[in-house]
């Protein structure tokens, strides 16, 4: 019994852990990039035709190599975005592409997709993270982008070896759920014990109660 809670705390305190982690890093969307040529989008809706929405809109991306040490290939394969007076100048729309997991990393690359960066074209990482930021002004929305990512030179035998991972770290989540269920049921069963001797000792006391409204 008393191993069953250890258990259920050290699942509850991971579960806890993996949330701030991911609090810390900040990034909406994570991506694996694997041997295996993978591609993410500006906005949901993309399709090369309906833009993003039309002012304030961010989304950003962090990008983890399956290996440790492989360097993060992303390519733009098609990209349109607001730039300042239809002229490729980039003073709207814009995508920052980092050397590492957020802002405080080598800024790679700053593009709007305008003058000299027409598609498709590379960047590059040096390790195995990437971080991709897309910020918008407060006006007018673009077709958008459509990105693909790989990790460059891996080897792709040990490719499904960070998809069990994977699923690994979703256990204590599992156990978590469990002990929580189990927790719910047992305070349920104490509750209903607890009413029905409550009842019973108070039966006599309610029953009289009772005698007295109808007299009233
Ligand atoms: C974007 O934000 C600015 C400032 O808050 C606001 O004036 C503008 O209307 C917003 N644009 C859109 C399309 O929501
Ligand atoms: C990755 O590369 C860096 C820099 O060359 C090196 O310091 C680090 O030990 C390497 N890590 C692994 C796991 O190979
Ligand atoms: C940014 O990444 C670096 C290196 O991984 C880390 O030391 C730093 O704390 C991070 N900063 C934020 C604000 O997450
Ligand atoms: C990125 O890496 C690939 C593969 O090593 C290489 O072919 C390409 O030229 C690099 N691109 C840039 C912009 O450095």
């Amino acid at each position: 019994m008393s191993r069953a809670i250890v258990i259920c705390l050290l699942a509850v305190f991971t579960v806890i852990m993996k949330m701030k982690d991911n609090v810390y890093v900040n990034a909406a969307i994570h991506l694996t990039a694997t041997p295996y040529l993978q591609t993410f989008v500006s906005h949901d809706t993309y399709d090369g035709v309906t833009h993003y929405p039309d002012g304030n809109y961010s989304r950003d991306w962090l990008i983890t190599g399956q290996i440790l040490n492989y360097s993060i290939t992303i390519e733009f394969i098609a990209c349109v975005m607001e730039t300042g007076n239809n002229k490729g100048v980039c003073i709207r729309d814009e995508v920052f592409v980092y050397d590492g997991t957020n802002t405080s990393a080598t800024l790679l690359k700053r593009t709007c997709c305008g003058l000299g960066d027409t598609t498709p074209f590379q960047v590059n990482s040096t390790y195995g993270y990437m971080y991709v930021l897309f910020q918008t002004d407060n006006e007018i929305g673009q077709e958008g982008f459509r990105i693909s990512y790989i990790l460059e030179g891996a080897p792709t035998t040990t490719a499904r070896v960070t998809t069990s991972t994977n699923l690994d770290s979703k256990l204590p989540i599992y156990i978590a759920i469990g002990c929580a269920l189990l927790a719910a049921t047992a305070m349920i069963i104490f509750g209903v014990v607890c009413y029905f001797k409550w009842k019973k000792s108070n039966g006599n006391k309610i029953r009289s109660h009772e005698n007295d409204e109808i007299k009233a």
